[in-house]
């Protein structure tokens, strides 16, 4: 364990496959770069979970990670991110970077595209933490960030039922809540969502400016592991996508989530 170099791979977890979202931006970003993914499909969803069961799970699958030699580990969940990652960060060396999902997406708001009233829609586990009212409000004082839970969404979404009338009517439903009317942008938390992003923007049309943490968090992902150079020397990637549990829903949905083409692993880290 921490015997890392440039060409190990980086980690990236989720309670399922909704964080293969960021593992296609971050793919996109740097095709070279070897992946470990791990989906914890047997425990999902993570947002109706207790913190303790969160916290707990997310050692466990962190734990495999670094014993897979990865130079970096990206929790590509914000109900884990927001939870979990102090737990995650005390676990892991302190030279091996630990990412979330969500002071990426807060460094992004107040600084390149600085706006004062933010909604943020996400899981109930992520909006009961408050993560993200207060570290905005941390950086810009003035902004006004009011959240929502939204939890039918994911399950929604990894049901491969989105694009069409149903979706778009539970979607708008949501969207109308008062919490979510006068705002400027709107914070898609959770990782499923980047799969929703158009019917979102079908509803505000071009009043309200959409935040998808995919492409931010990838962005994010490159910069720390440039500076610290760890960018792969690689001519070509070797990923490996390891879930929990198994059905063969998943590997049907997998492909709406991720581009290229995956073969899902089994791996029980809870048997014994
Ligand atoms: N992908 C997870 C997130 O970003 C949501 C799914 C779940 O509830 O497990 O919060």
């Amino acid at each position: 364990m921490a015997n890392i170099s440039a060409s190990s791979p980086i980690g990236i977890f989720d309670s399922g496959i909704g964080g293969l979202t960021v593992a296609n931006a971050i793919h996109e970003l740097m095709p070279k770069e070897s992946l470990i993914y791990f989906g914890d499909t047997a425990h999902l969803p993570y947002g109706d979970k207790s913190s303790s069961a969160i916290k707990s799970y997310s050692k466990k699958i962190s734990e495999f990670l670094l014993n897979q030699n990865c130079k970096i580990i990206v929790i590509a969940c914000n109900s884990a991110s927001s939870t979990a990652y102090d737990t995650v960060r005390k676990i892991v060396p302190t030279s091996i970077p630990v990412i979330n999902v969500i002071d990426p997406v807060v460094d992004y708001i107040t600084k390149t595209k600085k706006r004062n009233r933010i909604g943020v829609i996400g899981t109930k586990a992520t909006i009961k933490t408050r993560v993200y009212p207060k570290r905005i409000n941390q950086k810009n004082k003035t902004a006004k960030v009011n959240s929502l839970a939204t939890p039918l969404l994911a399950p929604m979404i990894e049901e491969g039922f989105f694009d069409n009338n149903i979706s778009q009517t539970i979607i708008n439903n949501y969207l109308s809540k008062k919490p979510l009317s006068n705002i400027d942008s709107l914070i898609l938390a959770c990782t499923h969502y980047p799969l929703i992003e158009k019917e979102v923007k079908k509803y505000y049309g071009s009043k309200v400016f959409i935040v998808n943490s995919a492409n931010i968090v990838a962005k994010k992902v490159r910069d720390v592991l440039k500076k610290k150079k760890l960018l792969t020397l690689a001519k070509r990637a070797k990923h490996h996508f390891y879930i929990s549990d198994y059905t063969s829903s998943f590997d049907k949905s997998t492909k709406i989530f991720f581009k290229g083409k995956i073969k899902l692993e089994k791996k029980n880290l809870w048997k014994d």
